[in-house]
């Protein structure tokens, strides 16, 4: 894409910032956890169970104890006590009944590749071959691994957050003049980032711990820890300023992790463990299998009537997870009679966890292919459908949105995407072999804004530090940080130095929920709003080159920031630079520390987008090539256009995967995944990726925080997966309802 020609901005933003720690990134100097420098490192390897679900009757750890190198194989049978597991549920974690697992706490089996033993060893090469020598033997029992073949145990959650919901009346679809009812399929998709599962773990003594790990938050991650093994916070050190991607499964502590801390504990030695890539399709989360109903009516103008939305997914045997896959129902159209159910099915698997757009993305498949379906009903055209029934308020809520610009999204994505040739008619479209279409689908996530606090530190000559414990699995936190502050201080991006990642740094958010640049962002300009502030009233003292000039009581806006220091608006020869002002008041440096959230508003606050995409199908191949996508965002003021259009692009990418490949099969016979590695589960891969454009509407919003900006990490996918299911509809005529969409599913024969 081209950043320049596509941006509706202002001229600031033609001259995007680069992503501040790329160079870091691409040349090897940036460490992720497994790479720390540790001396004296021993090496963890976890076995997994053979069976979904049982006892272990005995297990023979003989052989691997005496293979070379070893030095102890933890199991249930002689694991050190974890005090937190002794008394229940942790609740830093994020599933909302159940108890966590707790890694050989006892001889119960709850699904295949379940932690069973810990072997420690002297090198990585010596622990993964003793790690083959460890054997169990299981008193088998039935397992479910099967969605379908278990929907008769779904069951509402019993946490709180999942209520049925119901506006105006109940199924009112049913009375429609025009009506469709479908179920939407979506399979098991697995996080695996590049970067597995990694930790490296380090005692000082009995009481104090130092873990290099994989989160997306090094303060969530401590206090799990903190839970588990009751240590007192501030003798936890959690450190994980690069993240090699995890799309949310880096949003809880893991079992691996309480494994790798606790073999530190007993062998004395700092310990490395990195999950094998087939741990990583059993052992660390993934976006559940769900199965949803929709039911939509409206008039046969195209007003909708009702929309009854159930969605049911699965869960493990030992703890609820719950996401907002109806929730996106409740408030995306203006429908008097909305009804949303979710259930969950308990299996033997490993809990889910969020992935990027957790609960949307799936949510919106559904929706966004059935609104499709019900425009082709009615012989509308798609956005005109969406048009009609567009929300001017939050429906759900019944109050404003705090901005919306969702209308531009249409027209600005319909005009680059050239929808104007699509054909209403499905299978109209040809080109020698290929049939041709066009589809769209709509995302939408919360803006939320969370508490961060900054410690900021400018030095005489112009560079600031600032300090946070946010990290970054790739978004680009510290080139936001860095667009905001300069933006603030006048000063040249040089001239700022980010650290992060650390909870020994100022407390920042988990990198989730695309609430970062709104959260960090926020306290990145407030800290800077305050440090103006003392400039001004330092600037503006008796003695000063400002108060000889006649301007005393002078205020940031009378200024004018930048890297030398801060000069007079009215008449920029009279300035200051930093280090006459420090030498005149005696200070080394300025530094400051403070917290920043924001404050309840009356507005309902979301992000929006709209993906386009155009492809063409080969019937007798069933292949699908797709030729171009626009993905148009509602994400208030883009703060840092370069990162932001990559997170928009990661999300395309990631929609395409969701639509057309990912899909973890599970042998049903065995409860256990058969394309457990990343040559059979695939993804795309650059040859897939057609065009992408990126389009921002670039409004700020009047209320969301300071600098107006609303997330964007998931609305980028979100709504992705069914613009190309809609698309293959608009090409062959074949609506496919079970994702992902193979050639299989498309083949003329
Ligand atoms: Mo995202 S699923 O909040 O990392």
């Amino acid at each position: 894409m081209n950043i320049e020609k596509d941006f509706f901005f202002d001229k600031k933003q033609n001259n995007p910032l680069n992503r501040v720690d790329g160079r870091a990134k691409v040349t090897g100097t940036a460490t992720y956890a497994a790479e720390h420098q540790v001396s004296n490192l021993v090496y963890g390897f976890l076995v997994g169970s053979t069976i979904a679900k049982g006892r272990i009757k005995s297990m023979d750890t003989k052989s691997a104890e005496r293979a070379d190198g070893v030095l102890a194989v933890i199991t249930h049978l002689n694991a050190p006590k974890i005090p937190g597991y002794q008394t229940g549920k942790d609740p830093s974690k994020p599933p909302t009944a159940g108890q966590p697992l707790r890694i050989f706490y006892d001889n119960q089996i709850y699904y295949y590749d379940q932690p069973i033993a810990l072997v420690i060893a002297d090198t990585y090469e010596r622990v993964l071959d003793a790690a083959k020598l460890v054997k169990a033997q299981y008193d088998k029992e039935a397992h479910q691994t099967d969605l379908e073949a278990n929907l008769s145990k779904a069951k509402a959650p019993s946490g709180p957050r999942k209520e049925d919901y119901k506006r105006g009346e109940l199924d009112a679809y049913k009375k429609a003049p025009v009506k469709i009812k479908q179920e939407y399929y979506h399979p098991v998709e697995v996080h695996n980032p590049m970067e597995l599962g990694s930790i490296i773990a380090q005692w000082e003594g009995s009481e104090k711990v130092t873990v290099y790990t994989k989160t997306q938050g090094v303060e969530s991650t401590r206090n799990s820890i903190k839970d588990a093994f009751k240590l007192k916070p501030e003798n936890i050190t959690v450190q994980a300023e690069h993240i090699g991607g995890a799309f949310g499964m880096g949003l809880r502590t893991w079992p691996y992790e309480i494994a790798a801390i606790m073999g530190a504990q007993k062998i004395g030695k700092p310990l490395k463990l990195v999950l094998h890539r087939e741990q990583m399709f059993t052992n660390v989360g993934y976006r559940p299998e769900t199965i949803q109903k929709i039911s939509m009516g409206a008039t046969a103008d195209g007003k909708l009537i009702g929309i009854t939305h159930e969605a049911t997914a699965n869960t493990s045997a030992y703890e609820e997870f719950t996401e907002a896959t109806v929730n996106i129902t409740q408030f995306m159209y203006a429908c008097p009679n909305v009804a949303t159910r979710y259930r969950i099915v308990p299996l033997n698997v490993c809990t889910p966890i969020w992935m990027r757009g957790p609960g949307e993305a799936t949510g919106a498949f559904a929706l966004e292919s059935a609104m499709d379906e019900l425009a082709h009903v009615l012989k509308i055209d798609p956005i005109e459908f969406r048009l009609r029934n567009h929300a001017d308020v939050d429906p759900e809520h019944n109050r404003p949105w705090s901005s919306k610009h969702l209308k531009e999204c249409y027209q600005m994505g319909a005009e680059k995407i050239g929808w104007k040739d699509r054909k209403l008619e499905p299978r109209t479209l040809k080109e020698g072999d290929w049939l041709i279409g066009y589809g769209m689908g709509t995302g939408s996530f919360g803006a939320m804004r969370w508490v961060a606090t900054i410690k900021a530190n400018l030095q005489s000559d112009g560079r600031l530090l600032l300090q946070c414990s946010v990290n970054d699995m790739g978004p680009g936190t510290a080139t936001m940080m860095t667009a905001v502050a300069s933006e603030a201080m006048g000063l040249t991006p040089d001239k700022i130095t980010i650290q992060m990642g650390s909870t020994k740094l100022p407390p920042g958010p988990m990198q989730g929920g695309s609430n970062v640049t709104s959260t960090v962002g926020s306290a990145v300009h407030d800290v800077c709003a305050e440090l103006k502030q003392q400039i001004a009233a330092l600037a503006s003292k008796e003695g000063s080159a400002f108060h000889k000039a006649k301007a005393v009581n002078v205020k940031p806006e009378d200024l004018i920031f930048s890297s030398d220091g801060v000069a007079l608006k009215k008449k920029d020869s009279v300035k200051i630079t930093y280090n006459e002002l420090f030498r005149q008041n005696n200070l080394k440096t300025l530094e400051l520390t403070k917290e920043s959230k924001g404050q309840e508003q009356p507005y309902s606050m979301y992000s929006f987008s709209m993906h386009f995409v155009k492809l063409r199908v080969h019937p007798a191949t069933g292949r699908i090539k797709i030729d171009h996508v626009v993905s148009c965002a509602d994400a208030g003021t883009i703060i840092s256009p370069k990162t932001a259009a990559s997170q928009m692009i990661g999300g395309a990418v990631g929609g395409i995967g969701m639509a057309l490949m990912e899909d973890l099969v599970v042998d049903h016979r065995f409860g256990r995944p058969i394309n457990n590695n990343l040559a059979d589960y695939h993804v795309p891969v650059n040859a897939d990726i057609p065009n992408i454009d990126v389009l921002f509407v670039n409004k700020k919003d009047p209320f969301t925080n300071p600098m107006g900006s609303k997330g964007l990490g998931e609305i980028a996918l979100v709504g992705v997966a069914p613009a190309i299911a809609n698309a293959v509809f608009n090409a062959t005529g074949k609506r496919i309802r079970t994702l992902p969409i193979t050639p299989d599913k498309l083949m003329e024969v």
